[in-house]
């Protein structure tokens, strides 16, 4: 059962600068199908408020912060990512909401599917609802990840 956690790359401490580096299998636990990032985010802005289906996420603060709150229906769990070298391993059927970004925030998310409309949950309602059925594939209380 994959659960939410922190995952830490890989650094190294250069005389003038700072390398962080990730490999699938060694720290990213899927195949990476699809890489996206989000950048010129106005201060105040919230960014998500949906779901996915089947996607795994690990999402990063390549530069800057911001904090990404999760929900599975029952309750949500807040992170707050400021460090390149961290990122968040976000399973599917999670609600998720990002805010409080600084200015210059680089946003790193790698994905586990291609992009596909039909994987996302929009309505926060349908969310609830499909929560409430268990039809969402989050058995495993968010407390106990
Ligand atoms: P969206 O998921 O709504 O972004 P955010 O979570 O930041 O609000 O995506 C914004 C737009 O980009 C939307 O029209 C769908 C499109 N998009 C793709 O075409 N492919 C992708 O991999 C992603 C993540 C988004």
């Amino acid at each position: 059962m994959q659960r939410v956690r922190y995952i830490e790359f890989s650094k190294f401490r250069e005389e003038r600068h700072n390398l962080s580096l990730l490999e699938e299998g060694m720290h990213i636990p899927f195949p990476i199908r699809r890489i996206f990032y989000i950048y010129d985010i106005p201060g105040g802005e919230t960014r998500g408020g949906h779901a996915n289906r089947a996607n795994t996420e690990v999402v990063i603060a390549l530069s800057g912060s911001f904090d990404i709150h999760l929900s599975d229906g029952r309750e949500t769990r807040s992170f707050t990512l400021n460090r390149s070298n961290i990122g968040l391993l976000v399973p599917p059927g999670l609600w998720v909401v990002m805010d409080n970004f600084t200015t210059g925030t680089v946003v790193l998310c790698l994905c586990s599917t291609p992009y596909d409309e039909k994987d996302y949950i929009r309505d926060l309602a349908t969310f609830q609802q499909e929560c409430a059925c268990g039809l969402l594939n989050n058995p495993t209380p968010l407390s106990s990840r």
